[in-house]
């Protein structure tokens, strides 16, 4: 059974909003991109920021990748955190395709598609110290798109389970449209399973895309205020309030996660800008509402 992935992002994929999409369809979830090295400290708001709860069911905690001892000290601690049943992760996904210049300048993200050698080596380590399946997040390249065929040469001595991989490379960031011939190609030569990822906004996309031999897809930007978009509905302005229940229940209400959510469940342009004025989360609901 091919996967719907909800795709990892920055501000977005909280607890609530993964259990939401979770609920309409999505078959893995990720968190937000988290430092390993937080986690090794046992930063508060970043041990909740990777919690997962035994609702969720198959999630997977997404850290930065880099080239420093207490990243895998980060690894072991979330390995005690499954252990221990206190974090229902079932695997880590390691990030080497953030693009922003604040990530790539600290040796991480996107930065280490320029190193394949580096890439192979920090998942050799985590996969002797994480019993868990281990994935990673890339894109085609730093600079030249072809630079996918090297990493992914290096990336098949190891015991890597699944890769998502963005149809970008590192400089397009965004730009342009992704390249799902060359992450075919990339595909094809891989000895683990990559999932496609770039442009995808409807369920009839992502069903050409199992037609054309993809064993799952990850879907980002297109699911923020809509994660109906699993089950191929249209998504509605009350799931909204499904997402602050859920909020609630788990204890992660925050205003300003709760404004950008609701401001893409809005659709009224004027409504938005109320939305985001608003000074309190009683206020917001009540703006929302009404
Ligand atoms: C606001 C935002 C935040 C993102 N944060 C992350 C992240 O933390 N980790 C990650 O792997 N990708 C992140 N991404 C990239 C997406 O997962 C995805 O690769 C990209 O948006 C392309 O897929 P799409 O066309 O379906 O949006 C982010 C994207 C956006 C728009």
């Amino acid at each position: 059974m091919e996967k719907l992935i909800l795709g990892s992002m920055d501000n977005y994929t909280d607890l609530p909003f993964r259990l939401l999409c979770q609920k309409y369809g999505a078959n893995i979830t990720i968190t937000e991109m988290t430092n390993a090295i937080a986690i090794f400290r046992e930063n508060e708001k970043t041990l909740k920021k990777i919690y997962m709860p035994k609702q969720e069911k198959k999630g997977y905690i997404q850290i930065m990748g880099m080239k420093n001892n207490d990243f895998y000290k980060g690894i072991k601690k979330i390995v005690e955190l499954i252990d221990t049943g206190k974090n229902n992760s079932k695997g880590i996904d390691i990030n080497f395709g953030c693009p922003s210049e604040r990530i790539c300048s600290n040796g991480t993200g996107s930065f280490l598609l320029k190193y394949p050698k580096i890439i192979k080596n920090i998942i050799m380590q985590t996969t002797k110290i994480c019993p868990y399946p281990i994935s990673c997040k890339l894109r085609l390249g730093y600079s030249k798109k072809g630079e996918i065929f090297d990493i992914i040469k290096n990336l098949n001595d190891t015991e890597l389970e699944s890769s998502i991989l963005h149809g970008r490379t590192k400089i397009q960031n965004f730009s342009g449209n992704a390249d799902w011939e060359i992450m075919k190609d990339a595909r094809d030569k891989a000895k683990f399973t990559i999932y496609g990822n770039g442009d995808l906004t409807s369920i009839e996309q992502a069903q050409k895309k199992f037609k054309e031999g993809w064993k799952g897809v990850s879907i980002a930007r297109a699911v923020r205020g809509n994660p109906s978009i699993f089950e191929g509905k249209k998504s509605t302005k009350k799931q909204f309030l499904e997402y602050f229940e859920l909020a609630k229940k788990f204890n992660y209400l925050d205003l300003k996660k709760l404004k950008l959510h609701s401001i893409c469940f809005e659709k009224n342009k004027q409504k938005k800008v109320d939305l985001s004025k608003a000074k309190t989360i009683e206020e917001l609901i009540f703006r929302f509402s009404d």
